[in-house]
């Protein structure tokens, strides 16, 4: 298969094409990225010099580019993972939101249906159903009910994405995913922003009273259910991705805290995020029927590897962490 990834330097795509070309799921990768403050070459060394690999500098906005790209590579699939993925960024300037995530996705779409290509799986998240209250699990027919411009963005690019398979019977596949936690996340969702807190004995900010829910999904977990829905979903269809591990935030911290050894006076309760929703559920069984995936990462196991990679990767997270990092840190939680 001849993949064209996009959004493959940042944490979930990176985790894609790495897997992707070690475990031989395309002969042929090419990986467009913006590389916006997200994404990050060093995320991709241990593959860049894999001669089916192939990066492009680029704009999933810039139809031009897009159109010429298809054209060179010719691919029988494109795995769109490419967006503005930060809910907090989201509320501090949703315009990036709107212009990659639903005006990006519209561009590759339309390029896409240009070339009848093969397959486009789209790569999307549990948020768009919103808050569930307990003790509900969202499946695939749930209500979207996005309530932060991220989401929102997300559940309009669905929706678009979708609507290229029914009108134009482009075959596209949405897949939901929960929370993701791993290796060469950014620091500045909960897990990787905790941790690297902690390792410098900074305070852990925890969003109002630390109990909304989230599902953890190891991030190889999600890649490898990406790979079995491009393989063997339908066309049409959404699939959910779930790592059936809910824990309140504050549970998650602790469990940071005690893995490397930080007192729990390092949290610090701060103003609660604008419209945060209080619970995310879904449920997993339609994609573990049409294609056998299961999780196979447990909370506890998956933990510890990213917390060792982060306790090993003290210069990646330094380097990350430099120039705009600290403006953005100062705007999201000096006021709190
Ligand atoms: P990320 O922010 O780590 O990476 C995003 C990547 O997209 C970066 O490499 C960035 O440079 C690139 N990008 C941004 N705008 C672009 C543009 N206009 N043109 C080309 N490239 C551009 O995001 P992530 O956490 O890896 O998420 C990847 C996808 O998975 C997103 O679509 C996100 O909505 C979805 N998702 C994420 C999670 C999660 O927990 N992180 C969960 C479910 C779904
Ligand atoms: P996040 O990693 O931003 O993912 P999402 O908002 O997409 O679920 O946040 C996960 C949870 O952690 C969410 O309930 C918000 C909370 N949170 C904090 O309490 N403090 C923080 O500094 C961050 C970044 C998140």
């Amino acid at each position: 298969m001849r993949l064209l990834v996009t959004g493959g330097a940042g944490f979930i795509g990176s985790a894609f094409v790495r897997l992707a070309l070690r475990e031989d799921w395309a002969a042929r990768l090419v990986n467009l990225d913006k590389l916006t403050y997200a994404g990050n070459l060093e995320n991709l060394t241990s593959i860049e010099k894999d001669s089916r690999y192939r990066f492009v500098q680029g704009d999933i906005c810039d139809a031009d580019a897009v159109g010429r790209l298809l054209e060179e590579e010719a691919p029988d699939a494109i795995v769109h993972f490419a967006a503005e993925s930060h809910v907090d960024r989201s509320i501090l300037g949703p315009a990036a939101f709107v212009e990659t995530n639903v005006r990006g996705t519209f561009t590759l779409l339309e390029a896409a249906r240009a070339r009848g290509i093969g397959r486009f799986l789209h790569v999307s998240t549990d948020e768009v159903y919103g808050s569930i209250e307990e003790p509900l699990d969202a499946d695939e027919t749930w209500p979207l009910q996005a309530s932060s411009p991220y989401s929102a963005t997300k559940a309009g690019s669905d929706l678009l994405a979708l609507s290229y398979f029914t009108t134009f019977k482009l075959p596209v596949i949405v897949t939901r995913a929960s929370n993701n936690y791993g290796p060469f996340q950014f620091p500045e969702k909960l897990i990787p922003l905790m941790i690297a807190n902690a390792m410098e004995d900074k305070p852990l900010p925890i969003y109002g009273d630390g109990m909304q829910v989230r599902d953890w999904l190891y991030v190889d977990d999600h890649c490898r259910a990406i790979q079995s829905a491009l393989s063997k979903g339908a066309p049409g269809e959404i699939y959910n991705v779930g790592g059936s591990m809910a824990l309140p935030n504050i549970e998650v911290v602790r469990r940071i805290l005690d893995a490397l050894g930080k007192p729990a006076s390092l949290m610090t309760r701060v103003k609660d995020r604008p419209g945060h929703d209080r619970r995310y559920a879904i449920t997993t069984a339609k994609l573990e029927r049409a294609t056998n995936w299961r999780a196979l990462v447990d909370f506890g196991e998956g933990l510890r590897r990213t917390i060792d990679w982060y306790a090993a990767e003290r210069s990646w997270v330094k380097s990350v962490r430099s120039g705009d990092y600290q403006n953005y840190y100062q705007r999201n939680y000096a006021g709190r």
